[in-house]
């Protein structure tokens, strides 16, 4: 066995992928979702299917703003890919305070059980919303992103911060991926 990793967002699209591939290359995972209802619940259950059959694959139903339950989880783990999240910019315009909870608030717990655990590794998944209305192309890690155009680029770009913090506090090793339009069998609709 490689290492015991923790997946959150396991159940949707990016994270069920990634929880098979880091399977097959010899890691053990513990995937955390909470079956959000941004989408159809099924597809996420679907997601997990064959994962649920794998003896490297633990799964745990919470979510990741109820701290109490995140605190239950009982193993070690040496390294998180935080990819749970309120996705989508048009809905986070209706509803800033959900993004805001599960986003930030949800990240803050995710880096408090790292530190309780003491697990030094954090792979985050950001977005290429936070490039916001920037006009010169092709974007570059370095551009200012301090102009965020939406609720849900405003949490991610503020959760590049939140792990900015915690590195620099506690020796964190910290990588965040900007993803920008991920597509492939399973997609969100
Ligand atoms: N798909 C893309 O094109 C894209 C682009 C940029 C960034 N991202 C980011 O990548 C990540 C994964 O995207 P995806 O397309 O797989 O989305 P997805 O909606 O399929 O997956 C997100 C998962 O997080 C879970 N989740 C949401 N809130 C939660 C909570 N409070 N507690 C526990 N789990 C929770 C959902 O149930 C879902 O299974 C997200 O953080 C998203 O913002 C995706």
């Amino acid at each position: 066995m490689k290492g015991k990793i923790i997946i959150t967002g396991a159940a949707g699209f990016i994270g069920s992928h990634l929880s098979e591939t880091l399977i097959k290359l010899g890691y053990s995972v513990i995937g955390v979702d909470n079956f959000d209802a941004f989408y159809d619940i099924s597809i996420k259950k679907n997601n997990l299917s064959s994962l649920l059959n794998s003896k490297s694959f633990q799964f745990y139903e919470i979510d990741i703003t109820d701290r109490s339950k995140l605190f239950e989880i009982k193993e070690k783990f040496d390294t998180v890919i935080h990819i749970a999240a309120k996705a989508g910019v048009r809905p986070s315009i209706e509803n800033p305070l959900n993004y805001i909870n599960t986003n930030i608030n949800g990240t803050q717990n995710i880096l408090d059980l790292m530190l309780q655990k003491n697990c030094k590794n954090i792979l985050f998944a950001s977005s290429s919303s936070v490039y916001g209305n920037n006009k010169k192309t092709p974007f570059n890690e370095n551009d200012d992103v301090t102009k965020a155009i939406s609720p849900y680029a405003f949490t991610k770009k503020s959760n590049e911060i939140q792990i900015h913090t915690y590195h620099h506090l506690y020796k964190l090793n910290a990588i965040c991926f900007r993803f920008f339009t991920v597509y492939g069998p399973r997609q969100r609709a």
